[in-house]
This record gives C-alpha cells, structure tokens and sequence, in this order.
C-alpha cells in the first residue's frame, strides 16, 4: 500500500497533468512463472486498480491506459476471448467504487468490435460517471494512434464535403477535438512498463512532447512506488518544446 509519505514524496508543482501507461509484459510475467498468459492478465488488472488507486490519491489529473491495441486482434483467439471476458468483468466490478472516487471514465478507440455487452458497458459506465470532476481515466480499447488520427481526418473530410468548414480552416486545435481524447490536456509522461523501448501505435498525437519512462518491471510487477519513482522522476526533466531552457 502506498504510504502518505510516499506521496509526500511528489512535489505537487511539478506533476505531469496527463500520464498514459502501456501495460506491457503480462505473457512474460506468467511465462516466467509456468503459468498462462491469461494469470498474467489478472494480476495486471490488479496491478491498474493500485495505480488508478494512486492517482487518485495523487489527484492526477488524467490517466490513460492502453488496454488493447488495433493490432491485438491478431493473438490467438482463446487469448483474445479471455482479454474481452476480463474487460467485461473489470467493468462490472469496478466502475460504482470508480464512481464512488469521482473517477471520470472515457473510452479510446475504435469499440464497435466488441461485443454487444461490453459496447453497453462501455456505454453506461461512461454514462455513470460522466459528470463526475476527479481523475479523468481514459482506457484505451481497440485503440491505435494511427487509427485514431485517420477516424479523426474522416471527420473533417465529412465536415468540408458537408461546408461546415474549409480545408484551410483545419489547424491543429480543430484536428484536436476530432481525437477521442478531445477536451483532455497533452499526455506529458507515457510510462511502458515490460522493458521494450517502443510505442506501438499509442497516442501518437497527444505524446508529441511526452517525457518518456521505460522499465524492465512487467506490468502485474509494477508497483505505486515504481509510478511515483516515475512521477518524482517527471519533475526533474527539462521539457523545452523546441525552445530554450528557462534561466
Ligand atoms: C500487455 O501484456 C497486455 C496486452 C497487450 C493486452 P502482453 O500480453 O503484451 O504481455 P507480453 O508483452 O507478451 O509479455
Ligand atoms: C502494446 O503492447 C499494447 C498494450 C499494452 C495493450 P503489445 O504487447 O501489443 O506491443 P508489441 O507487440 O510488443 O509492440
Ligand atoms: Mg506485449
């Protein structure tokens, strides 16, 4: 459990607004252990109730997570099938305590693949705490940056074709409220967890500037102190945006 002095430790000033999490490295956990990858998928899931537990505590501000990738969809189906039922079961157990915390809950991605039920979990969870002012807690799900920024150029295309808006009128901020993260500040730390140092086609709009953080730790190992570590480590970067550092 996360002491208070641990979360002393964090110098408020100095926070990220938005931290996004790739919860890599649940197969390999197991793996490491003769166990299947499915047990590696339950204790990760154990493991994000602890961080979404922090920020909270922490008073974050937004919190993404990748759940399931545009690409997962290529794993073996018994593993897929598992992923879908563990999602459905986080849900359905989690979301009155998310509630209960004042968790804002959103959805990433593409979601009309799933399943009739989970498509209407999503929906009333993210009904439930729709209005709810703490954590805004975003689970990326059938989400690929690349397929995010295309939905989001399919949106405008329709607006020119509609004359709502001229191609010249599209800049940044307007391609911005086309993302499924619309509303929501930069992601400022994207932690992977599992030891790859890569992205695989995570937000790549809104982690333009993102400070960085990888660690060897598999996710069902990473622990609040190893995303405190993260954050105390966030504070101590020199974020120039292209320009200079500030005497
Ligand atoms: C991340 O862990 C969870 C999902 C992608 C759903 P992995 O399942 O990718 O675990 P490794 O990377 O194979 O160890
Ligand atoms: C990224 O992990 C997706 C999630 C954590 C949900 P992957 O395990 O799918 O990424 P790669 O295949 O190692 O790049
Ligand atoms: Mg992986």
């Amino acid at each position: 459990m996360v002491t208070d002095d641990l979360l002393k430790k964090v110098d408020k000033s100095k926070m990220p607004r938005h931290v996004a999490i790739i919860m890599d490295g649940n197969g390999r956990w197991a793996n490491l252990r003769g166990l299947l990858r499915s047990a590696g998928h339950t204790a990760g899931v154990k493991t994000l109730k602890k961080i979404l537990t922090t920020a909270v505590n922490l008073k974050l501000e937004a919190l993404t997570v990748y759940a399931f990738s545009t690409e997962n969809w290529k794993r073996p189906l018994t593993e897929v099938e598992f992923l879908m039922h563990l999602f459905s079961e986080y849900l359905e157990k989690e979301k009155l305590e998310m509630h209960a915390n004042n968790v804002r809950i959103r959805f990433l991605g593409r979601t009309e693949d799933f399943s009739p039920l989970i498509q209407s979990q999503i929906q009333s969870a993210t009904d439930l705490m729709k209005n709810n002012t703490g954590v805004k807690f975003n689970i990326a799900a059938d989400y690929g940056g690349q397929d995010e920024i295309v939905r989001a150029a399919q949106k405008l295309a329709r607006k020119v074709a509609n004359g709502e808006i001229s191609a010249e009128n599209i800049t940044a901020n307007v391609f911005e409220d086309e993302l499924d993260t619309v509303g929501q500040p930069p992601v400022d730390l994207l932690i992977r967890t599992g030891g790859d140092l890569r992205i695989s086609n995570f937000l790549l709009w809104q982690a333009a500037y993102a400070e960085l953080w990888f660690t060897k730790t598999n996710f069902p190992e990473f622990t609040p102190e190893e995303f405190i570590e993260a954050l105390i480590d966030f504070g101590n970067r020199d974020r120039r945006f292209g320009g200079v550092t500030k005497d």
